[in-house]
């Protein structure tokens, strides 16, 4: 059996803190997408520690962690992210497992990612620089190296022929900067990534599912950035939502069960495109200094605004949505008024549906009103103690979605999530 735990919006939703919570309830936890370019923030023992490559169940030291096929994996930051959870006392060599079929991002895929983005002018994507792009294309082109051909006697002379490939392009672009200290640390970390448990990631997992163990499948990035679904094309490579998980892991979808989604009570976006009901105004800065909105991978100050129900409403729909995890929710204590967006109006229509082509339009986000609470809720426990506004709010989410919030998070530690 798997369940799925994946972001609704932009990303940064609070997967990270959500996977660690729920990862107690399972055996394997499996990433299935996307890269470094992932922050995932998790508080252990009221330390703060921030995962790119590695999954969020990595603390439960029970668990098994593994990466999956799906994912593009930066040899440097595995290992440097490696020796930084053995020094919470995780015993890697135990507990991480990846994928022979993970698709390896190159040094100059990081080059080639920078580059592009330098070419783009004012149409940058805002990329996170990690080689996402770069590395999928040379995937979905049937050119990449993969975890498992480290094994192989021809993995240099691949690389040579590959890095000519690369460098041709570069040399397009006019790319001009000496990446030979990075690849003398990415050479070093393949000798250190040959070491950890590398496995056919399919019978892995598919064997593991046939002993009844129970799989949590964690996501990285945001439906609203996913290849196919999302903002195109200022999104990100890969495959975020539901449909990734089976391409990803190699599992059947008849496997998957439950569905949670995160959004958060607000909404947030870090790089460049659509973002209907952003906010440029001093409700916007609330939001960015008091949710500490700044990405956990790049640092860069998010994009801020009210959430955005059109947008979640797509995201259920393509997910398959069965329960929604709503974190952040403190950061709206203290507002006089909270804002939901309902519906768009674009050349004067009112549209409820996600557009082809968000960035080519005036979008103008339609508001419904709610009045907000006063209280503090970062110690409140349980559901009947939060204010009454909350529950207003949340009745109008889950009508409006007919999907339930199950959970309300708090706050950014383990024990701060309350049941609905
Ligand atoms: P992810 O990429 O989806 O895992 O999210 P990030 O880790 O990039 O960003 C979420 C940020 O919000 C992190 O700094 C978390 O520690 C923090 N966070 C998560 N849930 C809550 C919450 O309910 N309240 C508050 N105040 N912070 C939270
Ligand atoms: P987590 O897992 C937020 C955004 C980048 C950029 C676009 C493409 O922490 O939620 P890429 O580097 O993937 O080519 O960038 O996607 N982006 C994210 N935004 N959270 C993330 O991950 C993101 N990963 C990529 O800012 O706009
Ligand atoms: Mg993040």
């Amino acid at each position: 059996m798997v369940d799925v735990i994946l972001g609704l919006q932009w990303g940064d939703e609070g997967k990270g803190k959500i996977v660690d919570f729920f990862a107690k309830d399972y055996d394997v936890i499996a990433r299935f997408q996307g890269g470094p370019n992932a922050g995932h923030t998790l508080y252990v023992n009221d330390k703060k520690i921030v995962l790119h490559q590695i999954p969020s169940g990595i603390f439960h030291t029970d668990k098994i962690n593994l990466i999956g096929n799906g994912v593009v994996l930066d040899a440097v930051t595995l290992k440097k992210e490696c020796e930084s959870v053995a020094a919470f006392g995780v015993d890697y060599k135990k507990n991480l497992f990846i994928s022979e079929r993970t698709h390896l991002i190159l040094p100059t895929h990081r080059a080639l990612d920078k580059a592009s983005e330098l070419s783009k002018g004012t149409e940058k994507i805002g990329s996170t620089l990690k080689g996402i792009g770069p590395a999928y294309m040379d995937k979905t082109g049937r050119n990449g190296l993969r975890v498992g051909d480290l094994k192989d006697k021809s993995f240099t002379s691949q690389y040579i022929k590959l890095r000519l490939k690369h460098q041709r392009l570069l040399d397009s672009f006019n790319f001009q900067e000496d990446i030979s200290a990075w690849e003398e640390e990415f050479f070093e970390a393949l000798e250190f990534l040959k070491e950890l448990n590398i496995v056919n990631g399919e019978y892995f997992i598919n064997e593991k599912i046939a002993e009844g163990k129970r799989v949590l499948a964690e996501g990285a990035q945001g439906s609203m950035l996913d290849v196919d679904f999302g903002t195109f094309p200022f999104v990100t490579s890969s495959s975020t939502i539901t449909g990734g998980v089976c391409s990803g892991l190699g599992i059947a979808p008849q496997k998957i069960k439950e569905v949670i989604g995160i959004t958060k009570a607000y909404c947030t976006r870090v790089g460049s495109g659509p973002f209907p009901t952003e906010l440029f105004d001093a409700t916007g800065d609330f939001l960015r200094n008091t949710g500490n909105e700044f990405g956990s991978t790049t640092g860069r100050p998010r994009r801020c605004g009210w959430i955005d129900l059109v947008a979640l409403q797509f995201a259920c729909m393509i997910n398959g949505v069965t329960q929604i995890v709503m974190t952040k929710a403190d950061i709206l204590d203290g507002l006089e008024e909270l804002k939901v967006c309902n519906s768009y109006k674009i050349n004067g229509e009112e549209i409820s549906r996600i557009p082809f082509q968000m960035n080519k339009m005036q979008i103008d986000a339609s508001y419904q009103s709610f009045k907000g609470w006063k209280n503090n809720i970062t110690q409140v426990k349980t559901f009947e103690n939060m204010p009454a506004e909350m529950n207003t709010y949340i009745n109008y989410l889950n009508e409006f979605l007919k999907v339930p919030v199950k959970y309300i998070s708090n706050g950014p530690g383990r024990d701060q999530l309350v049941n609905v």
